[in-house]
């Protein structure tokens, strides 16, 4: 039997073609868009991610500055940072960076970003809006997801989308961007019934639990387009929600590293832009 191996969907192509359409777009604006991350303590895959999205803010030139709080932090003076970040005119986009320590709560948090400068699209209205059609800075990796897509050309309007994992963050999102572009959705996660029976019915399928491996060749449909979200730490190695099989039974697939979190940091920057350009008119 001849295997053929998926296509790859390469996270660093459309990355690139985003940082340039984004660099024009800021060298057209008559002031520097700015751009502040909130960590807290030194969590090292939020060490990793903040620091991958602050470079790409400077590769457009978008000004970009992290405030770093210590782990042991307050709930009360998170939200004053918060406070002043809103109340800062030369301030476009506010982004928490999460998990936040187990302390903070971190509900309140995402509710006190100014939802205008709220470029991961968390807050409570931005949510509503993306749920409602209304103009809502959207969650950056199931935009991302969209931008892949498009990117590469394969068609998403009438498809059958299956999405695998209901996080406020990738999942359920992603089931909104999708029915917006005119998707069949089906939302499954990890205590579906016959996942796999489900799983084989998306033309398109989007991994985004965080469980190494999940989704295995037996469980997609030859030739569709699989999308991996999922990233876990095994050993020194960061693996996706997608198993290795799978790229000998899909169309086209991302690869983990180099996929869809590429496109995420990109996202932040379009978003951003986004903020900057609705709130200074
Ligand atoms: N941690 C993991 N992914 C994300 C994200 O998209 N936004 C924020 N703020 N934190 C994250």
């Amino acid at each position: 039997m001849t295997t053929s191996r998926a296509e790859t969907l390469s996270g660093r192509a459309v990355a690139d073609g985003v940082a340039e359409r984004l660099k024009a777009r800021v060298a057209e604006l008559p002031y520097v868009p700015r751009l502040v991350f909130v960590r807290v303590g030194e969590d090292p895959a939020s060490v990793f991610y903040v620091r991958s999205k602050q470079r790409f803010a400077k590769r457009i030139g978008v000004d970009a500055e992290t405030l770093v709080l210590p782990d042991d932090v307050d709930q009360a003076e998170l939200m004053a940072t918060i406070a002043a970040l809103n109340a800062d005119p030369d301030t476009d986009a506010v982004l928490v960076q999460l998990p936040l320590p187990g302390h903070l709560d971190s509900a309140p948090v995402l509710e006190a970003i100014d939802p205008a400068k709220d470029v991961d699209g968390f807050h409570p209205l931005n949510v509503g809006r993306l749920w409602s059609g209304g103009a809502a800075l959207a969650p950056c990796t199931p935009v991302g997801l969209l931008a892949i897509l498009d990117h590469h050309g394969l068609e998403v309007h009438g498809r059958h989308v299956v999405i695998v994992g209901r996080s406020h963050m990738v999942g359920k999102p992603a089931a909104a961007l999708f029915l917006a572009r005119h998707a069949t959705v089906t939302l499954a996660h990890s205590r579906t019934r016959d996942l796999a029976g489900v799983v084989r019915t998306g033309d398109i399928v989007v991994a985004a639990v965080g469980r190494a491996g999940l989704i295995t060749a037996d469980m997609v449909k030859p030739g569709a387009v699989v999308l991996d979200v999922g990233m876990t730490r095994v050993g020194d190695r960061i693996v996706g929600d997608v198993a290795e099989d799978v790229w000998d039974v899909a169309g086209h697939m991302t690869p983990m590293p180099g996929g869809t979190g590429l496109v995420t940091v990109a996202m932040v920057l379009q978003n951003t832009l986004t903020a900057a350009e609705r709130r200074r008119g």
